[in-house]
């Protein structure tokens, strides 16, 4: 069982704020903040203004000054600076969850944070609010049921009382909603990602999409690795062969309410562990490949994100989960497999998985839907975690106005993108001698992030297409919002995808 320990939030009026009882009461201040603006404050520490004098606080970025207050209502008054004008949000996200990471450490369990006004950011109350639900709760995610010191575990479940004013309070409780169904979402797919491998097969990951599929009634399909060979996908089940475990292919269906509501596709390349098969990796690079899961994770964890904010777009998520491990049994360098559209591929380099499994997953969902969009995600190269580190997807399109939509979302969900060149020159890398297709790039053209979207390309038809690669910003990312591990990147950005979808 996931036994996150999430915040809860209550939102109430700036009316209400004397009454309110928590152990700190934090604010967010731009710099060279109006004194009066925090007038409320002074009330429970007249020395305030020498406190911030003397900590030389003015309310620049990433300054915070946490005060002790003797109050029966409160315990400490924190302050996070947000700089100077036209603040971007990403500032406030990150003040946001420094405060929240000082006050666990204080072993703090309720806080009551004075929403800054929106337009200080340029954005909308219930933006905020939602941004705000989304940070606090990535914030207090820890993967910690394997640890059994009990004070090694993370503490205690958050109560965050948000102040907002009386106007905006409608607005601010529908953003911290739907922010709260965000960063649910999120924390899961973080989790299962976290989750070792042993414990996370392909099965096991299916079973998780069949249960998400019951609770928010979404539409489920689950092909088993019998029926997946039986229907021609060769790529699932080539990579599939070389482990014990059998390989799913599970489609999950979101229905809008809108009968002529148009259709897009999401699919995340799901493999629960990449040792890289025959073409096996060094012991280094395999530490971390139970996060080759993750854009299947994020596509499973978004359905279930839609299915409760119910946008006015259909959208199908598919997800192919298989292992790739060596075997008398696995596929080798030089095999030739059929995919589901009846393309052939040279298989050069095991280790190249991702597209084979992809390639039917995409190619399933082009036959089967009339596609206005299809976007995968995957973490699907190396060097695109070389290039980007861990701060950027990269994104490859065919299509300059879905290529705009995804970047819009970017901005609105902070999950950032870069658009790669897509142009047909790089088509030729993929070339094979024997076959339609080959898995690994050319010495010549190298590029291994941009050949690998050629690859996928065969498998798209004329659907505007995107592919997500997250490489890089799947695990290990040292952004404060995030712990060590699953980051759960693609969820914020599919979802926001999907509801700003006209
Ligand atoms: N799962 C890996 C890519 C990866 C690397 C993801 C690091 C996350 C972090 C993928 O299956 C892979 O091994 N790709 C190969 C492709 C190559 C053999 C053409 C790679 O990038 O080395
Ligand atoms: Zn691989
Ligand atoms: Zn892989």
């Amino acid at each position: 069982m996931y036994t996150a320990k999430m915040p809860t939030f209550v939102v109430v009026a700036q009316e209400q704020l004397l009454d309110l009882k928590s152990q700190a009461l934090v604010s967010f201040l731009p710099q060279n903040f109006a004194f009066d603006a925090i007038e409320v404050a002074e009330s429970y520490c007249p020395a305030l203004k020498s406190f911030f004098a003397q900590d030389d606080f003015t309310g620049k970025r990433d300054e915070i000054i946490i005060i002790p207050v003797v109050e029966k209502n409160i315990q400490w008054l924190v302050f996070a600076g947000l700089g100077k004008e036209s603040i971007d949000i990403e500032v406030y996200r990150r003040a946001l969850v420094s405060v929240i990471k000082k006050m666990q450490r204080k072993n703090i369990a309720s806080l009551t944070v004075v929403l800054p006004p929106a337009s200080l950011f340029g954005v909308s109350p219930m933006y905020l609010a939602e941004q705000t639900a989304i940070i606090g709760m990535l914030a207090s995610y820890a993967f910690d049921e394997y640890l059994t010191n009990e004070h090694a575990k993370f503490k205690q479940n958050l109560s965050i009382t948000l102040v907002t004013t009386k106007a905006d309070l409608d607005e601010v409780n529908t953003g911290v909603a739907k922010g709260t169904i965000i960063g649910q979402a999120a924390n899961r797919v973080r989790h299962w990602i976290d989750l070792p491998p042993c414990k996370l097969t392909p099965v096991e990951l299916a079973d998780k999409a069949q249960t998400i599929a019951k609770e928010f009634d979404l539409g489920c399909t689950i092909f088993s690795e019998s029926e997946i060979i039986h229907m021609g996908m060769g790529g699932l089940a080539g990579v599939s062969s070389g482990s014990d475990q059998d390989c799913k292919l599970v489609i999950l269906e979101y229905k809008a309410a809108r009968a002529d509501a148009p259709t897009i596709a999401f699919v995340g390349k799901g493999i629960t562990f990449d040792s890289g098969g025959l073409s096996i990796k060094p012991a280094e690079g395999m530490e971390t490949m139970k996060e080759d899961m993750s854009g299947a994770a994020a596509v499973i964890g978004t359905m279930q994100a839609i299915a409760q904010l119910k946008p006015d777009v259909n959208v199908i998520g598919i997800t192919p989960l298989s292992e790739n491990m060596p075997s008398g049994k696995a596929a080798k360098p030089g095999d030739i497999v059929r995919f589901y559209n009846g393309k052939t591929g040279e298989i050069l380099n095991i280790d190249a998985e991702g597209r084979l499994i992809l390639a039917d997953a995409l190619s399933y969902a082009v036959k089967h839907f009339k596609l206005a969009a299809l976007v995968d995600i995957a973490t699907l190269t190396g060097l695109c975690h070389h290039f980007f580190g861990p701060f950027y997807s990269a994104l490859c399109c065919n299509n300059p106005a879905l290529a705009n939509k995804i970047q819009a979302a970017s901005k609105i969900s902070g999950e950032r993108v870069w658009l790669l060149p897509h142009d047909r020159d790089y088509k030729q890398a993929v070339k094979s001698k024997v076959a339609d297709v080959k898995n690994i790039g050319s010495k010549a053209i190298k590029s291994g992030t941009i050949t690998a979207a050629w690859f996928l390309e065969h498998f798209v038809d004329d659907v505007p297409w995107a592919h997500l690669d997250i490489a890089g910003a799947a695990y290990s990312v040292p952004l404060s919002y995030y712990s060590d591990g699953a980051t759960g990147v693609g969820v914020r950005l599919l979802v926001e995808l999907a509801l700003n979808w006209q």
